[in-house]
């Protein structure tokens, strides 16, 4: 099976978790993408959605899924998002596709985190995947020399040549060489960096589920 096959295969059986009457939070990237294809097949039950980007928003939309905004909603049942990297004990880097704020809010807005991704994403430690951290720009020097102290080199994320602009108005640093072995610990550390808004470790917002596609079908890892 081709990698694409893999995520259409986690994106339909992600359905299973949506309870049908409620709203549920959709996440971001092209597994994520798959999954949305497949919601549409039962949005007539479904209120709609809440998203983590304006991608997911556009498309989600596009399908005919009413997306309610964040704020209109209390709790969410349970929210579907992919992963960069994701380990034994659910901890993930996330933010490939520069959507990690919103998708921690939606995540820790939801009961119940369920990862999709293919199995090239599971790694025995985090940090193989340059880790995305979004950052207010004033602060990248400083954030870029408090991870070189840390091990790691961070890169400001371009797009056509120009600092790339996420959805909330602020950049993206991508760090490589760290090895996060005590991700809670990480998170929490890195959180409180003047500048940063969001650390693209989900540590405390760890995958309840994982749906992992792999050759022989979807492994459930809890
Ligand atoms: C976006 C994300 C995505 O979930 C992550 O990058 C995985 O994407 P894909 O499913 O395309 O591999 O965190 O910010």
């Amino acid at each position: 099976m081709t990698q694409d096959e893999l995520k259409a295969l986690v994106g339909q059986a992600a359905l299973q978790y949506v309870v049908p009457g409620e709203i549920v939070g959709v996440g971001t990237g092209s597994t994520v993408n798959k999954f949305i294809d497949a919601l549409a097949t039962m949005k007539d039950r479904l209120p709609g959605a809440v998203s983590s980007s304006e991608a997911s928003t556009q498309r989600l939309q596009a399908l005919g899924i009413r997306v309610f905004d964040a704020n209109e909603v209390e709790e969410l049942s349970v929210y579907i998002d992919g992963a960069d990297e994701i380990d034994d004990q659910g901890y993930m880097v996330k933010g490939g596709g520069a959507a990690l704020t919103r998708e921690k809010i939606v995540a820790a807005q939801s009961r119940r985190f369920v990862c999709i991704a293919d199995e090239s994403k599971r790694v025995p430690v985090l940090g193989r995947f340059p880790l995305p951290v979004e950052v207010i720009p004033m602060a990248v020097g400083r954030i870029t020399r408090q991870f070189a102290r840390m091990g790691g080199t961070a890169r400001l994320r371009t797009r056509d040549g120009h600092p790339l602009v996420t959805d909330n108005g602020q950049q993206i640093l991508d760090v490589i060489g760290l090895q996060i072995r005590d991700p809670l610990g990480f998170e929490g550390e890195v959180s409180q960096w003047p500048g940063v808004v969001t650390v693209g470790v989900f540590a405390h917002q760890k995958a309840s589920v994982c749906l992992l596609g792999t050759a022989s079908g979807v492994q459930t890892l809890n």
